[in-house]
């Protein structure tokens, strides 16, 4: 990749916001947008914020809260829980005000079953609304049309009695899928993104839409012979899902919302879609070329299945930064609302470690809220649990209530998030993660965070420099970052061994060390790296 082209998200970092679990300001244990709006300066970069410049707010649309938002009744309304359109464009003045972009969520591929939409549409079967939604006739034996699975447990058709037929829905019965194959449910998705842009809004992420467009056919999905719950306890995986996802209309789909956001000027779009698995080796240069516009990207989201092994990270962002064109963005996210925390998957040890990858990465890093402090998985208590994901399929650990608690500011009581009763219950050991702590540690992640985020901003060779890795060692992923002006090393030990390192790569002043201490300033040929430390050498 050669030097970006010039835009607002040029040094852009992204700054994942689950809204209920943030702040709660009005002491009803959940977060909300004014929560958000108090707490710019813990963002930004204030003399002692953490310094990202791009938050992503996760839905805060009406909503029964069947799946938290992800279920929406009203696209132009927010839901009371959260405030009101006032507070949210106050929430965008101000982020503005502060230097700051704001990225919402779009959810295209269904709704609530509460949303006017679908309540019309199935009041009758001939009423105008039928056909915006997927509806189909039962087998002769009254079984569902086809085999296909909802990803969170049993068949994808939720039968209607009294209009006698079912309907599609991907996610819960609770989300109808809309049909997008029909112009005016096109027409109708168009509006909302118009009205969000008008807003001020800099935006989108867009929700799961690779179910946008299905096999007319309505085909089963072959069984996949591979599947083992052992592998996966999601029963969703043991069909291949040839037929209920990833249709032939997905690119002109993509294209509609794609052409529509940019019509006005430098929007960023990021698609929740998965090329890795797509099973074709060239499938992100085929994703970017199909949407062909700087500003639009799918995330890359290999980090959060990949081992924590050198070999593994290496391998996929090796793989990736080649399939991109000079004007491709990558985003790389670590983590988010729908898995196990950074920290838990790679151990808190290699914490930091991951840190000084994501931040030193081409492209626009994507933080979870909490990574910046270390937050793991919580245990969630029995009658404490919310996910209908956890709910539909118990015990199994699939349920996405672990990564979703609050964000621990002090070391009073809740944790300072909400003077209520949080909606999930504190870390166990939030004191040890909490903002007032770290605050007050100077080798603390949070300040890790920090650090790296200024040195980003400081050094453009990491906004917009070449990549380009090296194998020195099999448990060390080493890389450098290169424009016409610096370049830097960037050494990971991905073990909890010290390795002692060689190369003529490893010649300069150490900038930065995941410990945080100095102990080495200059490297001349080789190096000692402590266990899972990190190290940046500027050449
Ligand atoms: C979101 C999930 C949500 C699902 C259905 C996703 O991929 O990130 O949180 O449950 O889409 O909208
Ligand atoms: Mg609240």
């Amino acid at each position: 990749m050669k030097d970006a082209p010039q835009s607002k998200f040029q040094n852009a970092v992204i700054y994942e916001i689950y809204i209920r679990s943030f702040y709660d300001s009005n002491g009803d244990g959940v977060g909300d947008i004014k929560g958000i709006i108090d707490h710019l300066d813990y963002l930004g970069g204030s003399d002692w914020g953490l310094g990202v410049n791009t938050l992503w707010l996760t839905p805060f649309y009406k909503s029964p809260m069947a799946d938290f938002g992800y279920d929406v009744s009203d696209y132009c309304e927010v839901d009371p829980i959260f405030g009101s359109l006032d507070d949210f464009k106050k929430l965008v003045h101000k982020a503005h005000q502060h230097n700051m972009k704001v990225l919402v969520d779009f959810i295209p591929n269904h709704t609530s079953d509460q949303h006017a939409w679908f309540q019309s549409s199935k009041s009758s079967r001939d009423n105008p609304k039928r056909s915006w939604y997927i509806w189909s006739d039962p087998k002769a034996d009254g079984s569902p049309p086809n085999n296909w699975k909802n990803i969170f447990g049993g068949s994808a058709w939720e039968w209607d009695a009294i209009t006698e037929q079912y309907y599609l829905h991907s996610f819960l019965a609770q989300q109808p899928d809309l049909n997008w194959s029909n112009p005016e449910v096109q027409a109708a998705m168009k509006q909302v993104l118009v009205f969000w842009s008008e807003l001020g809004v800099d935006g989108f992420r867009v929700d799961a839409v690779e179910w946008m467009s299905k096999d007319p056919s309505l085909a089963d999905d072959p069984l996949d012979p591979e599947y083992s719950p052992d592998k996966n306890p999601n029963s969703y995986h043991s069909l291949l899902h040839h037929h209920s996802k990833r249709g032939p209309d997905l690119s002109e789909f993509m294209k509609i919302i794609s052409e529509t956001v940019h019509s006005y000027p430098d929007q960023l779009l990021i698609f929740e879609a998965h090329p890795h698995y797509w099973n074709d080796t060239r499938a992100y240069t085929t994703f970017y070329r199909n949407v062909n516009s700087p500003l639009t990207a799918p995330f890359n989201l290999e980090a959060l299945s990949s081992s924590w092994q050198a070999e593994s990270f290496s391998k996929f962002i090796d793989g990736f930064q080649e399939a991109l064109d000079d004007i491709d963005v990558p985003i790389y996210a670590f983590g988010n609302h729908d898995c196990s925390r950074l920290a838990s998957r790679v151990g808190p040890g290699a914490a930091p470690t991951a840190a000084m990858l994501l931040l030193t990465l081409p492209g626009i890093p994507v933080i979870y809220y909490g990574d910046e402090l270390g937050m793991t998985d919580s245990t969630i208590p029995q009658d404490k649990l919310q996910d209908q994901f956890e709910k539909n399929n118990p015990g199994v650990g699939i349920g996405r209530d672990p990564e979703r608690v609050p964000l621990p500011w002090t070391n009073g009581p809740n944790a300072g998030f909400s003077s209520g009763t949080p909606w999930l219950p504190i870390e166990e050991n939030y004191q040890d993660h909490s903002i007032e702590t770290q605050l007050a540690d100077e080798t603390s992640l949070f300040n890790l965070y920090r650090q790296l985020l200024q040195l980003r901003d400081k050094l453009q060779l990491f906004q917009s420099g070449s990549y380009q890795s090296f194998d020195i060692h099999p448990d060390v992923f080493c890389y450098k970052r290169a424009n016409t002006e610096h370049s830097c090393v960037v050494i990971l030990n991905f073990s909890d061994q010290a390795i002692q390192v060689s190369n003529d790569l490893l010649k300069g002043q150490v900038i930065l060390s995941t410990y945080q201490d100095n102990r080495v300033s200059q490297v001349d040929g080789s190096a000692e790296l402590r266990p899972h430390e990190g190290l940046i050498i500027q050449v």
